[in-house]
């Protein structure tokens, strides 16, 4: 079926369009790239032998782009809505941005959405919804809100706009995926993730440090109450997460209304461990400093995901090393992303 990927020449939009395609599925791609390159939908028809990605450059916010798109493409049967601005520290410092960005667009592409008739949407959420005082694992029914930046509260919002559409009109089926820590890299280290500028995430900061183009890797403390006093999270492929997009895609064909879904492998790793794995896995050195904390952290999550396995049928295939050593191919045959 066609499938509209919005944000899908991002990280995690990249990987899925892949899936699909390999799913026998055809994915239709509005970005703006405003933190993209075009160059990662070549590497997705090079790596499934598609001849071109169908791909529109607009704004999601913008309805006139929207309009246009599923004009065109009268045949999309649901949409995957990736877009979005995801600094968690930019957000704070730039919050008008972050509500304008990422709740214009997911009310923009619903409106239109419902006047084409296209009432299927599975929105990009994050654990970052969960509030900070749950026990863990967090289940879909742990508790929400009490985010500590704006673009949590985006994500929040979000799920809340779309939980209303779905429950005013028993037609439209909406799907929200909460990810927990999306790493790693498609195995042939075609794509990938490229941040702009110094890190925010750990795994890119220690792709860097491995490759030489930051000295060393902070470690924000080490006195959490964990196995080893460093942050425990739940790392997950961004293979299994992008299979989870079309288990989910699936999934919605014959269940309406609205649905919430971890995506996680249930188990949790601290940063040292990601360290040690990651020198293990490539046999290359990651130097680290203990640093103090870093606001807004906690010290544990991770997810149950068993309501995903038991629904969707979906479960993460690959372990910690796989992430690493994909995330290590990715970033040593692409020292600078898609730039050349
Ligand atoms: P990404 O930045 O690589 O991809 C997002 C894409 O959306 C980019 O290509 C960007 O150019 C595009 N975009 C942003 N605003 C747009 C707009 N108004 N119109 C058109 N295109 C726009 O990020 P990602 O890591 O692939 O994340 C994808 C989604 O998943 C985001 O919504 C993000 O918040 C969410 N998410 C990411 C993580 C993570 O750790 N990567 C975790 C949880 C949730
Ligand atoms: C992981 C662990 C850090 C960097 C964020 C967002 C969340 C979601 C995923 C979008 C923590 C530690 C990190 C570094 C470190 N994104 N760390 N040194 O904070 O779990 O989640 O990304 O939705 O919303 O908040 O991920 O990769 O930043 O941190 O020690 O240089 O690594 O303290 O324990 P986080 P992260």
């Amino acid at each position: 079926m066609k499938v509209l990927v919005t944000g899908g020449t991002g990280y995690i939009g990249s990987h899925t369009c892949v899936e699909l395609i390999e799913a026998g599925h055809e994915p239709i791609v509005l970005d703006n790239l405003c933190n993209s390159n075009p160059e990662s939908l070549h590497r997705v028809a090079q790596i499934t032998g598609c001849d071109t990605i169908p791909f529109i450059e607009g704004d999601v916010c913008d309805e006139n782009v929207l309009h246009e798109v599923f004009r065109k493409h009268p045949d999309i049967k649901c949409v995957i809505h990736f877009a979005g601005l995801k600094a968690v520290g930019e957000s704070v410092s730039m919050p008008l941005q972050y509500y304008r960005n990422n709740l214009l667009s997911t009310m923009s592409l619903c409106r239109v959405m419902q006047q084409y008739g296209v009432k299927k949407i599975i929105f990009s959420s994050s654990a970052t919804v969960y509030s900070g005082d749950n026990e863990m694992p967090l289940r879909e029914s742990s508790k929400t809100g009490n985010c500590t930046n704006p673009y949590g509260w985006t994500k929040y919002m979000c799920e809340q706009i779309l939980r209303d559409i779905a429950k005013a009109d028993p037609e439209w089926s909406v799907v929200l995926l909460r990810y927990f820590n999306p790493v790693g890299a498609h195995k042939s280290g075609l794509i990938g993730e490229h941040p702009n500028g110094i890190p925010n995430n750990l795994m890119p900061f220690i792709s860097q440090t491995a490759i030489g183009k930051r000295e060393k890797l902070s470690v924000f403390g080490n006195d959490y109450d964990t196995h080893d006093g460093t942050g425990v999270r739940d790392y997950i492929h961004v293979v299994d997460l992008a299979r989870g997009h079309v288990a989910a895609a699936n999934y919605m064909m014959d269940h309406p209304g609205e649905s919430v879904f971890n995506l996680g492998t249930g188990t949790g790793y601290s940063v040292l461990d990601m360290v040690t794995a990651f020198e293990q896995a490539n046999g290359v050195n990651v130097p680290y400093v203990i640093a103090p904390r870093r606001d807004g952290d906690l010290a544990t999550c991770y997810a149950d995901p068993a309501k995903s396995r038991q629904e969707l049928g979906w479960e993460a295939q690959f372990n910690q090393v796989d992430m690493c050593r994909d995330a290590w191919n990715w970033q040593s045959k692409n020292p600078n992303g898609y730039d050349a």
